[in-house]
């Protein structure tokens, strides 16, 4: 090796070390040396609030999804709007679909009282969703930590940042890409949608009004239409939700894949993944796959999905109340 090479190189590594501390990655057991009750603590309080309600799983995890998708995954999506700020919370892709917030309160509660200032909101959130999926899966596994909160949560991000229902492919794949996902963690992230509700306003337009030829998507299965047209009427009820895999809606396991074959996926979106030949294949493999294997490959899409544009180091802060900026 030439000297002009090793000195590129001590400079290049100079560099690297030097931006150490605002480039410091996630860790498995972040909090071991300075609050080790950190993940049991938040384990306990969602346990418990699935035992009363197992629905609010899935909204856990669709809650890390629209928090990572929006500034990273840096709880922005915890933070109150006030007088003088929409935030992201209240945004139309988040108000009213998004639940579980009090569950994140109760864990930072505790969390307060045992670590004052150590656990940080988009850290609970991410380890809820895990225990989320641990608990409709089955499956324990470790999710590293060391985010740190964002100070900044704008609706309109929200509305900007999150894919909409009414999203083909090429909508979908490129707001992924954005994200750093391709477009097969994206096939693979939305298995999530074998657990949980929706809105009949998710839909609707999909039953009553789809163009200005067909009232109906030919894309939805009639058998199915007709049944969702009974638990949604054609009128603004806003609150109506069905399960979106009506056969197993706590569990997860990939009858998603099979939902969309069967032209059953509830979205837009959904179905939408088997438009092309390529991404058909791919919905045909996650529908065979051993449930074992699906749900390690979404289970690392997720984790890959909760490091995005992570706040770390001295970066943000620590909340002392998740809905509230220092
Ligand atoms: C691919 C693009 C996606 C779109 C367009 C989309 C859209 C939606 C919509 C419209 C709902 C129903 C909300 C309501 O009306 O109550 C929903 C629910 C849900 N989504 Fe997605 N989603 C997508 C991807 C994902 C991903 C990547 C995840 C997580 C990994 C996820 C997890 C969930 C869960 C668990 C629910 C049920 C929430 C509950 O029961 O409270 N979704 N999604
Ligand atoms: C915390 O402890 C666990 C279990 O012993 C270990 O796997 C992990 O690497 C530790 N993490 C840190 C950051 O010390
Ligand atoms: C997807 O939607 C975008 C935006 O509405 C549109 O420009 C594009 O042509 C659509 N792509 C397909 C394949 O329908
Ligand atoms: C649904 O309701 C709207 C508005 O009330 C009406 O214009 C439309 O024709 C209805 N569609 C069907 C399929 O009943
Ligand atoms: C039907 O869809 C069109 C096009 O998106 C929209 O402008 C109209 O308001 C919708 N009508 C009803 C009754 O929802
Ligand atoms: C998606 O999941 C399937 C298993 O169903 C797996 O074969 C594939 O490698 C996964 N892709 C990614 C990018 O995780």
């Amino acid at each position: 090796m030439d000297l002009g090479r090793v000195n590129v190189f001590l400079a290049l590594a100079v560099i690297i070390l030097s931006c150490a501390p605002s480039n410091a990655q996630l860790q498995i057991g972040f909090y071991n040396g300075t609050c080790p009750v950190a993940e049991s603590i938040v384990k306990e309080e969602v346990m418990k609030a699935l035992n009363d309600d197992p629905g609010l799983a899935a909204g856990l995890v669709r809650m890390h999804f629209h928090d990572a998708f929006v500034r990273g995954a840096d709880g922005s999506v915890l933070i109150d709007s006030t007088n003088n700020n929409i935030a992201e919370k209240d945004s139309p892709a988040n108000n009213p679909s998004l639940r579980g917030f009090e569950i994140i309160d109760a864990a930072k509660s505790r969390l307060e009282t045992e670590c004052e200032g150590i656990v940080s909101c988009a850290d609970i959130l991410a380890f809820a969703a895990r225990d989320s999926v641990l608990f409709s899966m089955g499956i324990p596994y470790a999710v590293p930590s060391g985010r740190r909160d964002g100070r900044v949560s704008l609706a309109s991000e929200a509305m900007s940042n999150m894919p909409f229902p009414s999203f083909n492919l090429t909508e979908l794949t490129g707001i992924f890409n954005d994200k750093g996902l391709s477009q097969e963690e994206m096939i693979n992230l939305s298995g999530a949608h074998t657990i949980g509700r929706s809105h009949c306003t998710s839909f609707r337009r999909r039953l009553y009004n789809f163009s200005s030829t067909v009232s109906q998507d030919p894309s939805l299965d009639p058998t199915y239409a007709e049944q969702l047209k009974k638990q949604c009427p054609n009128d603004t009820n806003p609150s109506i939700v069905v399960p979106m895999d009506p056969d197993t809606p706590t569990e997860f396991d990939s009858n998603y894949y099979n939902l969309i074959l069967a032209n059953r996926g509830l979205f837009t979106s959904d179905q939408a993944l088997i438009s092309t030949p390529e991404t058909m294949e791919q919905v045909l493999e996650n529908s065979y796959a051993p449930l074992e294997y699906f749900q390690l490959k979404f289970r690392d899409a997720f984790v890959k999905m909760g490091s995005i544009g992570v706040l770390t180091g001295d970066e943000g802060e620590i909340r002392m109340n998740c809905r509230v900026i220092n």
